[in-house]
């Protein structure tokens, strides 16, 4: 069995980020999100991933490598465009040749991995099984319509209309049938050849399509919330860890607290859960529940919490900051006290609120 990650998605809901890399590396609890499904793949028993990339492919690359610190064997397949999950699927036609497969979203999250989901397929080896998945607003994801005994009968991508509030969750297993169901597929309104076409062709074909029910945490972290929120549920799981940093005399560490090589806690108050990377320096600050502070950086007088803050970023001396997504080497620091103004160095597309 293989199994195709996909990571060419351009992102543009987590943009200004998405500018300069892709979404499937921004850090949760300092381990990019792609890294969470790589690993689950591997927990499930599969070894051979062919990564799909786009424009982002040389950041992808670097970040994964030939795979081997995961234990995989990774093959990268070039997508020209954002053309589809069944796009890729075609594009990857000769790399997964009769195998099966597991399809990985890059950039969703699942707490718990996917072994279960992966070993009922192997048992009962159906063409098609889907995992699904209750939301509030099922309209912007594939939904799915059960007939009696559980049965998939039909299939929707993001309709308007939703039959009802089970959705695709962005992980799928295909037997080799499915190479017959994305020939021939016709771009859907939003211009995408969409699997969530290629599996109701199975259906319709009379193929088995089996689904199976998430029971636990999942997230297509599209945009920032969905990056703080599944931040937060990370962090929640840490096991504390504070050896390899230092915390001086008047440092505090409280609750679930993780410290990398060389991190540095001063004359600083730090309420778990929290990480902080390596060689990062926090000094005179407060860092509140649910942030993570990647590799580098440097917190002064400041105080922050529900964030995750990027490698190399530097926040000195501005009081409290919540709820923020802080890019790689990012400065925040204080204006001038005269003239009284904000002054801003702001990217495409990004996004500030300022407290009067
Ligand atoms: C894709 C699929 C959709 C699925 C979702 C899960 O949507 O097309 O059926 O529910 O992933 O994350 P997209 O991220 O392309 O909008």
């Amino acid at each position: 069995m293989k199994a195709l990650v996909l990571a060419g998605g351009s992102g543009s809901r987590m943009r200004p980020f998405t500018h300069s890399f892709a979404k499937q590396l921004v850090p949760v609890a300092n381990k990019p999100v792609l890294f969470y499904g790589l690993e689950a793949i591997r927990d499930a028993g599969i070894h051979e991933v062919g990564i799909v990339v786009g424009a982002t492919a040389r950041e992808i690359r670097d970040a994964v490598g030939d795979g081997s610190r995961f234990g995989l064997k990774v093959t990268y397949l070039r997508q020209d465009a954002p053309r589809g999950l069944a796009h890729a699927v075609l594009i990857a036609r000769e790399y997964l040749g009769d195998d099966d497969f597991v399809m990985y979203l890059g950039d969703n999250f699942i707490m718990g991995g996917i072994e279960d989901f992966v070993d009922r397929f192997r048992r009962d080896r159906p063409h098609a099984q889907i995992l699904l998945t209750e939301v509030p607003d099922p309209r912007p994801f594939g939904v799915a319509e059960l007939g009696s005994g559980g049965r998939v009968v039909g299939l929707e991508e993001k309709p308007e209309r939703p039959k009802s509030d089970l959705i695709l969750v962005g992980v799928y297993l295909f037997g080799p049938a499915v190479h017959e169901a994305v020939a021939g597929l016709r771009p859907s309104r939003r211009g995408e050849l969409e699997i969530t076409d290629a599996v109701q062709r199975l259906i319709d074909r009379g193929r088995r399509v089996e689904s199976t029910r998430l029971s636990g945490y999942w997230k297509d972290t599209g945009n920032v919330d969905d990056m703080l929120e599944v931040n937060r549920l990370v962090l929640e799981t840490l096991e504390p860890s504070a050896e390899a940093g230092e915390v001086d005399g008047t440092g505090e560490l409280i609750g679930r607290v993780v410290l990398g090589a060389g991190a540095r806690v001063l004359g600083s108050r730090v309420v778990g859960p929290v990480v902080i990377g390596p060689g990062s320096v926090v000094r005179d600050s407060y860092v509140g529940p649910f942030t993570s502070i990647d590799r580098d950086c440097t917190v002064t007088g400041s105080e922050i919490e529900h964030s995750i803050v990027l490698r190399g970023a530097r926040i000195d001396g501005v009081g409290r900051i919540r709820s923020s997504l802080i890019g790689r080497e990012a400065r925040v620091v204080p204006a001038p006290r005269v003239p009284n103004t904000h002054r801003l160095l702001l990217g495409d597309h990004s996004s500030v609120q300022i407290s009067r």
